[in-house]
């Protein structure tokens, strides 16, 4: 079964196909970070714009790199939400009116529902149950992942995602939109000791995050010690990178530890993060853990996580009426998926 995924939660613009949930066929990301980077940030109606601008050329060259006519496809999905209002209309719309052309099922995906698939993409795909970690721009949460379609919340950031700690960092520094992977690269250049962050490690039994704690941190440092955005600035990447990731690590270790399972996951932009993949490969092997982690390329927004996640709800003759529509953090679809509670996925009742 091959799927047509569409991904336009944000600042990427999306196409992808995939067959049987798990062999990318094509995979095609627009990046749209050139419009973004003069504001330091994602502007949600430049967002917009440049989605309408990308979408038609976008899916056309994830059929042509799948070496497929659009005829062959067996269904179409898109992101349905959580994201910017705006910038998911214009996948989802696209989307459901591709559908609606060709005759095919069509199918709305939870974005961060998608992020989990991600790691069915991969040569060696975790069995179940496993505890996965999703770390992005927008999120930062801990699931135990018991089947395709029941995904438990265990815990989540109750302020900034890690993601967003490393963007706003980014920007203290003067280095810019957007910052997990400038920080990346400079924190592999500094000394991640020399500088003491805070790590917010909360209450000892429960999974949940706080990075905003770090994050002023960094700008007191800086204020502080004005000359050290020009002399130190890759000791405090590191040393910020460090606390991040000590705390990531410590907690997907426990949840394992709490709920039993061998294998862990991580996925999302900041799983993309060189440290991270590092520590918690090791600290893995320390526990005698598997670990699961998508290539580079599928850790940040993509749309094979969507077609993917797709799969097996039309597989199961689930589908989205043409009507439905996105949602930006707060309304679930209408008619929740059996076994599957979008709300635990991060999104509430509006
Ligand atoms: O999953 P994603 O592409 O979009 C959201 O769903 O948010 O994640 C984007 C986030 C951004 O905050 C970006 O700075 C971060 O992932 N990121 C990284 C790295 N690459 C991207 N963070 C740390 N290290 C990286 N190498
Ligand atoms: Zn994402």
């Amino acid at each position: 079964m091959k799927i047509l995924g569409i991904e336009s939660s944000c600042d990427e613009t999306a196409a992808a196909v995939v067959e049987d949930g798990r062999k990318v066929l094509s995979t095609v990301v627009a990046s749209q970070v050139k419009v973004h980077h003069p504001y330091g940030g994602v502007v949600p109606e430049l967002a917009s714009r440049a989605h309408i601008e990308k979408i038609t050329g976008v899916v056309k060259q994830a059929l042509e790199a799948a070496g497929i006519d659009k005829t062959a496809l067996d269904a179409v999905a898109a992101t349905q939400g959580p994201g910017l209002v705006g910038a998911l209309l214009v996948g989802f719309s696209f989307s459901k009116a591709f559908a609606y052309g060709l005759g095919l099922p069509f199918a709305g995906i939870n974005h961060l529902e998608g992020h989990i698939h991600s790691v069915f993409l991969t040569e060696d795909p975790p069995p179940f149950p496993f505890v996965a970690l999703l770390a992005s721009g927008g999120h930062t949460s801990i699931y135990e992942v018991q089947s395709c379609s029941r995904m438990t919340l265990l815990g989540q950031t109750l302020d900034d995602a890690a993601g967003e700690a490393y963007d706003k960092v980014s920007k203290m520094l003067g280095l810019g939109y957007p910052g997990g992977k400038v920080i990346d690269r400079m924190a592999a250049a500094g000394d991640p000791d020399r500088i003491a962050f805070p790590r917010s490690y909360l209450d000892r039994d429960r999974f949940d995050f706080s990075f905003s704690g770090i994050k002023t941190a960094v700008k007191r440092y800086i204020e502080d010690h004005p000359e050290s955005r020009t002399n130190q600035v890759n000791d405090i990447a590191a040393g910020f990178q460090e606390a991040v990731v000590d705390v990531l690590v410590e907690k997907l270790m426990r949840a394992a530890a709490d709920r039993r399972c061998r294998h862990v996951a991580m996925v999302g932009g900041v799983a993309a993060n060189r440290r991270l993949r590092e520590r918690l490969g090791a600290e893995a092997d320390r526990l005698g853990l598997r670990l699961h982690i998508p290539p580079v390329s599928l850790c940040g927004d993509n749309a094979a996580m969507i077609a993917a996640a797709a799969y097996h709800r039309v597989q199961a003759g689930q589908r989205e009426s043409l009507g439905a529509e996105v949602y930006c953090r707060g309304k679930v679809p209408a008619a929740p998926w059996p076994c599957w509670d979008a709300r635990r996925l991060g999104c509430q009742e509006a």
